[in-house]
Formats: C-alpha cells, structure tokens, sequence
C-alpha cells in the first residue's frame, strides 16, 4: 500500500510540556551517539497527542534525535501502526484482511465499517468519530476474523458484532476486548481439552484481556501526564520533568541513588537479611534480595484495592496479599532490595519497575 503524507498538512507542531519532558526522558535511555533509537516512541508519543503523524511532528522528532528528516518519514511510512492522514477522534479500526481472517469473513466486517463509517479506507466518517482501514495480519489468525481498535484487539467477530461494537464506542463506552465469541483465549471452538484449569473459574479474562481491563487505556490516548512516571530509570517523581538529556548515564545515576532509598524499609523488615544485603550488590551485579516488611492480615482499616496500581489485577492483588501485602504504604517504602525480593516472586519479572509501583503507591498512599 502507498503510504504517503497527507496532502492538507498543519503548519506546526510541538509536543506539550509534559509530553516533551516524556520524549527527552525517554532519549536518555540510549547511549550517547544512539539516540536515533527512540524514533518509534517518539513518533507514537506525537501520534497520540495529535490523533495522527503530520509533516511537522515527523520533522520535530527528526530533529529532536539529529536525524535527517528523510530517515524519521522511512520510519513512519513503513509502518502501519503510524497514521499519516487524520483518524477518528474515538477510534480507528483496523481490520485484519490476511488469509484466516479473509476466509472466516473479514469482508463482512469491512462491509459493516464502509456501512457504518465511511465508503473508503482512512476517510474520516462524517460525525468524525471513525475511521477504518484493512491492515495485513496482526498475528491473531487462531481468533479469526479480528480487528484492532485502538491498543487493544477484538477477536472472533462476527458482522453483527463489529456493528455493535462501533455503536458502543460511538456512545462513548469501551467494550472489553478480546474473544467476542465467550472464548477464554484461542481455545478449541468446542471446548478445553487439555488446561482445564482455565474453566474453574480462577482467572477471569486471558492475561492480554486482564492487562487490557486494567489499565483501560483501549482507545485513551495518554498524554503524558498518566501514571506510572514513564522515565522510572531516572528516579522517582517528576525527576522525568528535567531529563538530562545529553547525559545517557543518568540510569547510572538512578542506580546508585536507589539503595540509599532501600536502607529504610530495609530497618523494618520483619526477617532481615545481613545488614548490607539491601543496598549491596551481588558480585554478578544484580540487586542484592531484602525481604520487604510483611503483614500476616490486613490493618483493621480493611486492605487496600490494590488493583487501584496500573498493571496489578485480581490475581497480582491475591499473589501480593499471599506475600504478605495488604497496603499502598507498605509497597511505597520498598527500595531496591525489597523490589529485587518480590519480583524473584513474581512470574512477569520487571514490572514492578517498568510499571512504576513505588510512584503509584506513594501517591495512592498519599491520597487515601
Ligand atoms: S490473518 Fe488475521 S490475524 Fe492473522
């Protein structure tokens, strides 16, 4: 397909204070020299500010990297998940029209958007709300036919359904995503033959629902002022604001902060390992483990809703609680110890810190 700038172009384009001191947080995690890595979170940042790429944004984020313009338009022609003419401001749908998604009836959902939005591809429908396009496969064939809208996916669609899904997001609601056909996952069509677990009822959406479900973000565009703070690596809080920007070390920086921060719920925990454990690194240079302070029930007061942090749904909270963790306070006091401690825990490691738990916390715990 021909991917070319749209013809009616703004005359400028600048990134909102909290988005820029995004995008300069996030130049900072390249070394010096490769800075022109963070082209695609740069142009997906302007992307959701405006709606879609123009000229302009394509031209700042070229030079904010100190890249010839023409490099940033390979990047945002190439691929698809960059729009380079206006959407809709609710929504652009993109419809799957590969191989299983053409045979299970991926003509009929087109047909439904030509009816319910406009005639052609990347025209805007008249109450300028959607936009649609066929896209190649989005890698999703066992749940065929499927469309992406918005971050999320909607799988096992029928035409009907992709009627009903464009009249609910036009009401201004957010249908859950996933399987629209009551399938868990991608699951035989007649049911479990093996995982039967899946049916007790224990988890309630697929891990990809649930994080969807959580964060509630399908067609929200962020805008740079969402929680977790996106630049985690250079320390807590609005830090992210002031990046240095021609400094790559400040990860570095962050690192040799962190344990300073670790001693204090370090000097509370209930078994505490030697004194030097939480702030000491390993001599394979990871954190060395500290076991946070632990509860065995939660205070009188009731336990928190922990799911209230982005990226923990029911079964985190119920692991979390299992651990021994009750409350927003508890989980804000943990340093790098105590992070490096629950995450051996945790089956998805990282995202303590990739999701900003301690930022989340602390405000949580500041605001109850
Ligand atoms: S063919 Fe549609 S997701 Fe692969």
């Amino acid at each position: 397909m021909l991917r070319r700038l749209h013809l009616d172009q703004p005359a400028s384009f600048a990134f909102t204070p909290d988005n820029l001191a995004w995008a300069q947080a996030q130049i900072t995690k390249y070394p010096e020299g490769r800075q022109a890595s963070a082209i695609i979170p740069l142009l997906w940042r302007a992307q959701e500010q405006e709606g879609w790429l123009t000229r302009k944004a394509i031209e700042t984020v070229a030079e904010m990297l100190g890249l010839a313009y023409m490099r940033a338009l390979e990047v945002a022609s190439f691929y698809f998940m960059f729009q380079l003419q206006p959407v809709g401001t609710v929504a652009h749908i993109q419809v799957c029209g590969t191989t299983s998604c053409m045979i299970c009836g991926a003509e009929d959902l087109v047909a439904v958007c030509k009816e319910k939005i406009a005639s052609e591809p990347h025209e805007v429908s008249a109450d300028g709300k959607f936009s649609w396009e066929e896209v190649e496969c989005l890698g999703s064939c066992s749940n065929a036919p499927m469309a992406q809208i918005g971050k999320d996916y909607y799988e096992d669609l029928t035409a009907a359904k992709m009627g009903e899904l464009i009249d609910a997001l036009g009401r201004g609601e957010v249908p859950l995503p996933g399987p629209q056909n009551g399938r868990y996952a991608a699951e035989p069509l007649k049911g479990l033959t093996t995982l039967t677990e899946m049916d007790s009822g224990k988890h309630q959406f697929n891990a990809s629902v649930q994080l969807a479900h959580d964060i509630g973000d399908t067609v929200k565009r962020i805008d740079g002022t969402e929680v977790p703070l996106l630049a985690p690596w250079q320390g807590s809080g609005k830090a992210a604001k002031k990046p240095a920007a021609k400094k790559p070390a400040a990860p570095k920086a962050a690192a040799k902060k962190a344990p300073a921060k670790a001693s204090k719920p370090a000097a509370k925990t209930t078994k505490p390992v030697a004194k030097a454990a939480p702030v000491a690194k390993a001599a394979s240079g990871a954190v060395a483990e500290a076991k946070p302070r632990t509860m065995s029930a939660p205070r009188k007061s009731g336990a928190d809703d922990l799911k209230l942090i982005s990226g923990v749904g029911p079964k985190l909270e119920g692991v979390l609680n299992e651990m021994g963790f009750w409350h927003f306070d508890q989980i804000s006091k943990w340093g790098a110890g105590e992070i490096a401690w629950v995450d051996s825990r945790l089956k998805f490691k990282g995202r303590i810190e990739r999701d900003g738990w301690i930022a989340q916390a602390t405000k949580l715990a500041a605001e109850k």
